[in-house]
């Protein structure tokens, strides 16, 4: 029979792959040494076979255990080897010649700081969240085709009721908890990174940073809303902004619209100033009835308006980008430009 010992003293002698290969072939594989020896004794008396076959099986249990920790040795060996080539000086220098300010990170930060000094509270939640944050607290049913007209990401993990969570699509995602947290009256915004299965273009990303806007008090009216985004817009856009509403749908507002802006801009060629085209900017409206009272808030006695805004639009228009992904797309040349 087989010896052990004998065995494992030339797996010791193994010193690299392709001998490791070998002596796997020679004892391990379907028609290695050890697989003949269980043939052989298929002819044998039932009681010898026994103990026989026990004691094989002891060995092929032992050998392919060392040969797996050897197997293992030689893999961490490779890692480690590959470790080292590419090997991250993280000595350089973080010296003024390679870091530069994310244009993202700055307009966010800009707006927090109007925002707080407007009392606003800033919340940035978390980016997995359950379908019922998502959508159904905001007055989106699961069949709804909103769910869909998202094209949500989906996770292989649940939430406690056994629902597969999902990278939040909107930051309306933070309504419900905004309201339970903080209660009424309530001002409250959260910026930050929002996810959608889109087809990526000079507009369009799968993941993008968004800012949604909460406001609830007695009395608010479209008028206070319309006030605030104009002011809101000329401070982040860094210039005087018109207005203009437009009706819109989005499920958890009524009435829903869609603001867009145009301010003055030089004409070279005509040497004149002019007013730019309307640009669609964000999404907003008045609260409605039904996200109110999932939050346990009576809507006779509250009302408020919400609105979103994509920060990387926003700051395509403030720094005249043509496209969002240079934002994060971690092109240096582009970053220092602006630095
Ligand atoms: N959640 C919307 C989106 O991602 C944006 C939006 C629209 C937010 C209207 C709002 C709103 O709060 O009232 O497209």
């Amino acid at each position: 029979m087989l010896e052990l010992k004998h065995a494992l003293s030339e797996l010791e002698k193994v010193v690299d792959v392709a001998q490791l290969e070998n002596f796997f072939q020679i004892y391990l594989w379907k028609k290695g040494l050890l697989n003949e020896e269980f043939k052989v004794m298929v002819d044998l008396p039932a009681e010898e076979k026994k103990e026989k076959w026990a004691k094989l099986s002891e060995i092929k249990t032992k050998l392919t255990q060392a040969y797996e920790a050897k197997e293992q040795y030689f893999k961490m060996g490779y890692i480690n080897e590959q470790l080292e080539k590419d090997l991250i000086d993280i000595s350089l220098d973080a010296s003024k010649d390679i870091w530069a300010y994310s244009l993202l990170a700055e307009i966010r930060r800009d707006a927090e700081e109007i925002c707080k000094s407007m009392g606003f509270i800033v919340e940035y939640g978390t980016e997995i969240v359950t379908k019922f944050e998502n959508f159904e607290s905001v007055n989106i049913p699961l069949t709804h085709p909103a769910t869909e007209m998202h094209d949500t990401i989906y996770l292989n993990d649940k939430d406690a009721s056994g629902e597969n969570l999902i990278l939040r699509t909107h930051t309306s995602s933070m309504q419900n908890y905004l309201i339970q947290k903080y209660w009424l009256p309530l001002k409250a915004v959260v910026p930050g990174r929002t996810y959608r299965f889109e087809n990526m273009d000079a507009s369009h990303d799968t993941m993008f940073y968004q800012m949604e806007w909460i406001v609830i008090d007695k009395n608010i009216s479209i008028a206070h809303f319309k006030e605030m985004i104009t002011k809101l817009l000329s401070a982040l856009l860094h210039k005087n902004v018109e207005t203009r509403m437009r009706p819109g749908y989005f499920p958890f507002v009524e009435p829903g619209f869609e603001i867009d802006v145009r301010y003055e801009i030089y004409n070279k060629e005509t040497e004149k100033k002019e007013l730019s085209n309307w640009m669609e900017i964000l999404g907003a409206g008045m609260i409605h009835a039904n996200v109110l009272k999932e939050a346990g808030v009576d809507s006779t006695q509250w009302s408020g308006f919400a609105f979103g805004i994509g920060i990387s639009r926003l700051a395509a228009v403030r720094y005249w980008i043509k496209d969002i992904r240079y934002f994060t797309n971690g092109d240096l040349r582009f970053a220092k430009s602006f630095a």
